[in-house]
């Protein structure tokens, strides 16, 4: 029975005694571990505390010549279904998300192509520092999944979030992560398969291999530095649809205009705040083999936005407020030379949902709009009920959550790309 390795990456700091409950845990969940601990959580963990609760070698020094021979650690950073780091300190998150290797630890997360997982833990301002903050951010854009450090009261006697979330949440992540890894590859086998249905079946990721491009959010649009054209979407519906694709096992460039929604785990985000930005970054995200155009662009943005706040005089005039149309992202995707062999809009609509879908299928000149009416379920709400229009008809689904109107919806599109082989890219 193949069971899930991961490669467990100890950082240095207090709370990297935790560790030890989380390899014994593991262990006794089935996972294969194999330790690496940094110099610095050498202070805090011995190696023999984590080789004898892993039973398997833990790797310490990158300069070690007889683990090259042994193991190579390119080997080592390749051969697990997962890399865990924890706990992850504001300086190997720093070093991670600069791509510096300088020791194994680092050179290791470099050097693999799999999956890797964070949970950060460090003192609150350490935490809360714009400089962790970027780093985070930018681990997350490049597919890292950074956990979200507990709050409470720290080994400092500082309170805030910065305390490693406790091991079992550690292991639920993990688990998580491990669900949308690659199938390893004998899994592949369906004879494989027999009687683990619990780890990476393979008709679990029926989008595997493929890339899947999502724009998600509102746009705002300034008019001066403090105030902007805006709408009400609350991206809800379009992040629900970029986990659902990487749960899928697609590949996720998720384009998000200015919401308050945490990146769903394995998707690589991009944060943009006007419609030309979005624009940009979606032309830029082509060649993919499925678009799905869930953002609420503005339709206009002010002709010139003023570069200082616009002042009430006092003469009682108001200031004109000239507007300018903004592109419109879909149609010129529908025209483009990598127009992808799926794509899909969506409409928004009060009144004649069906009918205005439909025109705006032909309009847009895109494969399918998912048509919701926002008179009965009005934005930023739970659920949607929504219509399918395509050439082929329309297909009414009942009123759901919107996560479960975004599986739905990967189902559907796992069934039209079956057929079509994968985008080539460079
Ligand atoms: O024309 P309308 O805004 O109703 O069209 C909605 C669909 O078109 C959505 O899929 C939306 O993401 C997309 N759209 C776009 N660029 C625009 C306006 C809408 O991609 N400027």
């Amino acid at each position: 029975m193949t069971k899930p390795r991961i490669l467990l990456i100890v950082g240095g700091g207090i709370a990297a005694y935790k560790s030890i409950e989380l390899v014994r845990l593991l262990r006794k969940s089935g996972h294969i571990v194999r330790c690496v601990i940094t110099r610095a959580g050498e202070q805090f963990v011995t190696p023999l505390t984590l080789a004898a609760l892993s039973e398997n070698k833990v790797y310490t020094n990158l300069f070690d010549l007889k683990d090259e021979v042994e193991m190579g650690h390119i080997q080592l950073s390749r051969e697990a279904d997962l890399v865990v780091v924890a706990p992850a300190t504001a300086d190997l998150l720093a070093k991670m998300a600069a791509g510096i290797a300088d020791d194994l630890a680092t050179t290791l997360l470099l050097a693999t192509d799999k999956p890797v997982l964070a949970a950060p833990a460090m003192n609150v301002r350490m935490w809360l520092h714009a400089a962790t903050q970027r780093n985070v951010a930018t681990l997350r854009g490049d597919g890292v999944t950074v956990m979200q450090p507990d709050e409470g009261e720290m080994a400092c006697g500082e309170y805030g979030p910065g305390r490693l979330p406790e091991p079992q949440a550690i292991i639920d992540a993990i688990d998580a992560a491990l669900a949308r890894a690659p199938v390893p590859v004998a899994l592949n086998a369906p004879e494989a398969l027999a009687g683990q249905p619990d780890f990476a079946p393979a008709n679990r990721r029926p989008l595997y291999g493929r890339r899947i491009l999502i724009t998600a959010g509102p746009t705002h649009e300034p008019i001066d530095p403090v105030r902007y054209i805006a709408n009400r979407s609350s991206g809800k519906q379009g992040f629900a649809i970029a986990a659902a694709a990487a749960e899928a096992g697609a590949e996720v460039l998720l384009v998000a205009g200015p919401v308050d929604l945490p990146t769903p785990p394995g998707v690589i985000r991009v944060d943009v705040e006007t419609a030309v930005e979005m624009a940009a970054e979606v032309a830029g995200g082509l060649p993919v083999d499925a678009a799905i155009m869930v953002a609420a662009v503005a339709d206009w943005r002010a002709a010139d936005t003023a570069p200082q706040k616009i002042k009430k005089d006092g003469s009682g005039q108001v200031p004109p407020l000239a507007l300018t149309e903004n592109p419109d992202i879909l149609a010129t995707v529908a025209k483009s030379a990598d127009r992808p062999p799926l794509l899909i809009g969506f409409a928004a609509e009060t009144n004649d949902v069906i009918a205005h879908a439909q025109a705006k299928l032909a309009r847009k000149g895109c494969d399918w709009i998912v048509a919701n009416d926002v008179a009965a379920d009005p934005m930023g709400g739970a659920n949607n009920r929504v219509h399918i229009v395509s050439k082929d008809g329309v297909d009414s689904w009942d009123r759901l959550p919107k996560d479960a109107v975004a599986r739905k919806l990967m189902e559907k599109i796992a069934d039209e790309l079956e057929t079509r082989a994968p985008v080539q890219r460079d």
